[in-house]
C-alpha cells in the first residue's frame, strides 16, 4: 500500500554524496583497496567534507535544496567489532542537526559500498553473522540520530556492489566469482531486511528503501533475437529482481539513473557501454538517454510505492551540458509523473566533485566544483540553473522544467 507524508514531505530537491567519496580521511576496505595498488588514484583528502560541512551547507542553502541525501560510514562508528566512536556519532548528529537548521532534509544511506576492515576480512556481507553485525549498527545510528531523520537507504546499489566487488573483482575483495556474485544478494536483502525492521521498531514513521542502480538495457543489435533476448533477461536480473525481492520491506524505491547499455549474446553478461558512433558521452563513457529514464520510471508504476530519483547526474568539464542533462532528465521525470509514476524527489549526484572510486578525481559530477589543491569551492553555473528549478516548482508536483538553460547564471 503506497504511502506517502505529504502534508509534511513536499517533493524533495536533493543533492548526494557518499562519505568514502567525499569525507576525506576514511579508513575502510577501500582505502586498502586504494593502498595496495588497485586504482590510478588515492582518495586521501578527497572534498574534506568531513570537516567543510558547515560550509557546503551554506552553499547547498544557496543552490536552495530541500534535501540531502549522504552516507555514514561505518568504518568511522565501529572502527573496532563492538567498539563504537562516541566521538563520530556525535559527529554525525551534530552535522545532521546542522542540516535541519538550514531546512534541508537528511536522507541517511547505511552502506555504500565501504566496509570497516575489520568486516571486511572476516569475509564482509559473507560473514555468518553479517546481517547480525549490520543490525547492531544500525542500531547505534538510530540510536545517535533516529529522531532527526525520517528517510533511509538501508543499501546503495546491490547489483553493483555485487557486479563489481565479486562478478568483475575490480572493487573489493576483488573477487572474480560467478557463486559469490549469485550468493551476495540475498546476503544483501537480509541485511537490508533486518536494518528495515530495526529502523522501523525505532521509528515507525521512518521511510526506508534501497537505491537500486537501474540501466536501460538495448539489444546491440535490435534484429538479433538473441540480443533482444539478452536484454530482457539482464533487465530482470539486474534492475528488477531485487526490487521485487525487498518489496515488503520498502517504503519507496529509489532508483539510480545514469545510462544505457547494449546486449549483446555473445558476451551475455557484459553488455556494452557505449556504441563505437556514440556521439554524446559523459567523461565515464556512458550515453546519454534521458528517455530512458520516464520509461525505467514507469515500469515501476506496478510496485505501487513512491519513487525518489536518490541519483541522477553526469560527469563532464562542460557545465553547459551538465544543464541540459538536468533539464532533460527532469523533463523525462516530469512526463512520467503525469502518467502516474509516483517520483517524490530528485538528488542530482552529486553535490560536489567527489572520488569516483576506480576512477579517481578525473570526473567531475558536482554542482559545487572543487580545487583539491586548495579546497576552495565554486558554484558551477548548473547550481544556478537547478536553484532557478527548484524556486519554479515549490512543492509541488508533478514538477515543472523548462526545456532550455535559459538566461546565463546569476548571483544567488
Ligand atoms: C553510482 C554510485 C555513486 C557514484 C555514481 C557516479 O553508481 O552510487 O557512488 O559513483 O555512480
Amino acid at each position: 500500500m503506497m504511502f506517502w507524508p505529504q502534508d509534511t514531505i513536499p517533493f524533495l530537491w536533493g543533492v548526494a554524496t557518499s562519505s568514502h567519496q567525499v569525507e576525506g580521511g576514511t579508513d575502510n576496505d577501500w582505502t586498502e583497496w586504494e593502498n595496495s595498488g588497485h586504482v590510478a588514484e588515492k582518495s586521501a583528502d578527497s572534498s574534506l567534507h568531513y570537516h567543510k560541512y558547515p560550509e557546503d551547507f551554506q552553499l547547498f542553502s544557496r543552490i536552495g535544496v530541500n534535501a540531502y541525501r549522504y552516507s555514514l560510514e561505518w568504518s568511522r562508528i565501529e572502527p573496532e567489532p563492538g567498539q563504537f566512536s562516541r566521538q563520530t556519532l556525535d559527529h554525525y548528529r551534530a552535522m545532521t542537526q546542522s542540516l535541519l537548521d538550514h531546512h534541508i532534509e537528511p536522507l541517511i544511506t547505511l552502506h555504500h559500498f565501504t566496509l570497516p576492515k575489520w568486516f571486511a576480512k572476516q569475509g564482509g556481507f559473507f560473514h555468518p553473522e553479517a546481517s547480525r553485525l549490520f543490525e547492531r549498527y544500525v542500531k547505534k545510528v538510530m540510536d545517535a540520530v533516529g529522531d532527526l531523520v525520517r528517510f533511509y537507504v538501508t543499501i546503495n546499489e546491490p547489483m553493483v556492489y555485487a557486479a563489481m566487488s565479486y562478478g568483475m573483482g575490480q572493487w573489493p575483495p576483488g573477487h572474480k566469482n560467478l557463486k559469490e556474485f549469485w550468493q551476495i544478494g540475498s546476503k544483501l536483502l537480509s541485511c537490508h531486511q533486518r536494518a528495515y525492521h530495526r529502523i522501523k521498531s525505532h521509528r515507525p514513521d521512518a521511510m526506508v528503501g534501497i537505491a537500486n542502480h537501474l540501466l536501460a538495457f538495448s539489444p546491440y543489435d535490435n534484429r538479433s533475437r538473441l540480443d533482444r533476448f539478452n536484454a530482457r533477461i539482464v533487465n530482470y536480473l539486474f534492475n528488477e529482481r531485487f526490487i521485487q525481492q525487498a518489496r515488503n520491506t520498502t517504503d519507496f524505491i529509489g532508483v539510480n539513473y545514469y545510462s544505457q547499455q547494449y546486449t549483446d549474446h555473445r558476451h551475455f553478461w557484459t553488455p556494452v557501454v557505449h556504441k563505437p558512433n556514440a556521439t554524446l558521452l559523459t567523461d565515464m563513457g556512458w550515453e546519454i538517454h534521458p528517455e530512458r529514464l520516464e520509461e525505467l520510471l514507469l515500469a515501476l508504476k506496478h510496485f505501487d510505492k513512491p519513487l525518489l530519483i536518490t541519483e541522477n547526474g553526469i560527469a563532464t568539464n562542460d557545465d553547459i551540458l551538465r544543464q541540459q542533462f538536468i533539464l532533460d532528465h527532469l523533463a523525462a521525470v516530469s512526463r512520467a509523473q503525469n502518467q502516474g509514476a509516483i517520483v517524490r524527489g530528485y538528488f542530482y549526484w552529486s553535490a560536489l566533485d567527489n572520488f569516483e572510486w576506480v576512477d579517481g578525481y578525473r570526473p567531475r559530477f558536482g554542482l559545487i566544483g572543487v580545487d583539491y589543491k586548495t579546497q576552495e569551492r565554486t558554484l558551477r553555473d548548473s547550481a544556478y540553473l537547478y536553484r532557478r528549478i527548484i524556486d519554479a516548482n515549490q512543492g509541488q508536483w508533478p514538477i515543472n522544467v523548462p526545456p532550455k538553460p535559459g538566461q546565463p547564471a546569476s548571483a544567488l
